[in-house]
């Protein structure tokens, strides 16, 4: 008995949580539905930011299909996560005239500075590092973008100013 009153209480939490409220209005809207998966991982993610383990659980139950096959189209399609994002994505161009360019310089910079490797978020939740394939900025190679802002011909040296700006915009905004 005391054991149950001392239980997990993800439900509980969950119940109070709107996220988790809009999931079940989504599922119940696309459920029996054929191709429901897709869309619903979409709005999933546009609600949490990501799609964590218990949110696909919850897909799958939802949508009755097995959870391999959640797990199997979020891995495939890349414009699905199961890790949290940062506030701003950095996209640092690999294509051919930004690597001949000097581009994995500064990615490597940009590891070091933003702390994370290829694929990750920084701890305080701030940057979420990605490499890209031509952006159509050749002329500006190498070129690496956060947000909607584009930055070119970079140097490693550039790095450390260019993630300052976001981070001082952050904190004078939280000022
Ligand atoms: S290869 Fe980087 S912008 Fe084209």
């Amino acid at each position: 008995m005391e054991a149950a009153t001392r239980g997990c209480q993800c439900h509980a939490l969950r119940a109070q949580d709107e996220r988790y409220k809009r999931l079940g209005e989504i599922i119940a809207q696309y459920a029996g539905q054929p191709g429901a998966l897709i869309p619903v991982l979409h709005h999933a993610q546009e609600v949490f930011g990501y799609l964590p383990h218990d949110v696909q659980v919850l897909v799958a139950e939802g949508l009755d299909v097995p959870l391999s096959e959640v797990d199997g189209v979020i891995t495939f399609y890349s414009l699905f996560t199961s890790e949290p994002r940062g506030k701003y994505k950095i996209g640092i161009c690999l294509g051919t005239a930004c690597y001949v360019k000097g581009a994995a310089a500064v990615l490597e910079e940009l590891k070091k500075q933003v702390g994370v490797d290829i694929g990750k978020t920084s701890a305080d939740g701030l940057f979420t590092l990605e490499v890209t394939r031509c952006v159509g900025a050749c002329g500006l190679a190498p070129v690496m973008t956060i947000g909607d802002d584009v930055y070119g011909r970079l140097t490693p040296e550039d790095v450390a100013g260019i993630l300052d700006k976001y981070i001082q915009a952050e904190k004078n905004g939280k000022a």
